[in-house]
């Protein structure tokens, strides 16, 4: 089976789309990242993605203003361009209407810091912080047109401790960020993750292994 082709979404510096890259590059992988394009053109993932010989674009929503539909337009002109099958979004900042959701149905993800549905939106970190709530982490989810309510392929749980701040938590969550969206990438692009009354199975089954990433705790 020929390998999927993947795109990156990114608005910075792109440390998930560096740990998709990362990932993928053993052929026996079955998703590429063939392309990676940024809504900010000096975003410091760009560097990262070429330096590993990727194929880069910036698309400044800047230039379009107010026009959402426009800079979308042009965004999926160059993702069928490139002809990507699967998109992933990593820490790109800008709202995606219906219409271009709807243009990759089941082939677009997002990686959300914490545990969906608690913590949609942003500042996840210190809202988990002030919630003191006992578990923390990510989520991987098929990206529908509403916020961060997309139908979970995997999940990454770390714990919270009493001395964290935001800048340790946010670290922690990351590592998990690191290990989950390549985990998902691998899972959807192997055609293993259906999804049915708005849930994800997993080889057909709800609860898997593949899909959650428990922490180990320590003292
Ligand atoms: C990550 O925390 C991701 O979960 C969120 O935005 C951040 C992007 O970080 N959506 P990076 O650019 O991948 O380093």
């Amino acid at each position: 089976m020929s390998r999927k082709r993947v795109a990156v979404l990114i608005s910075g510096r792109g440390s998930n789309m560096a740990a998709l890259i990362e990932a993928t590059k053993s052929v026996d992988h079955p998703a590429e990242i063939v392309f990676v394009v940024s809504n900010v053109p000096g975003a410091g993932g760009l560097a990262t993605a070429v330096a590993a010989g990727i194929a880069v674009a910036s698309v400044d929503h800047r230039r379009f203003g107010k026009d959402r539909a426009a800079f979308e337009r042009a965004l999926q002109a160059i993702l069928v361009e490139h002809r990507i099958e699967l998109v992933c979004l990593a820490g790109f900042m800008r709202l995606l209407t219906p219409w271009f959701v709807e243009q990759w149905p089941q082939r677009m993800l997002n990686i959300h810091p914490a545990l969906l549905p608690a913590f949609k939106g942003l500042d996840t970190h210190r809202r988990a912080l002030e919630a003191g709530v006992k578990r923390h982490g990510a989520t991987v989810h098929f990206v529908v047109p509403e916020m961060d309510a997309g139908p979970i392929v995997v999940q990454g749980a770390v714990p919270v401790r009493a001395d964290d701040t935001e800048a340790i938590l946010a670290a922690r969550v990351l590592t998990v960020e690191h290990c989950i969206y390549p985990q998902a990438l691998r899972l959807v692009a192997e055609g293993r993750v259906t999804v049915a009354d708005g849930r994800c199975l997993v080889d057909g089954q709800q609860v898997r292994e593949a899909a959650l990433l428990a922490p180990v705790d320590r003292p």
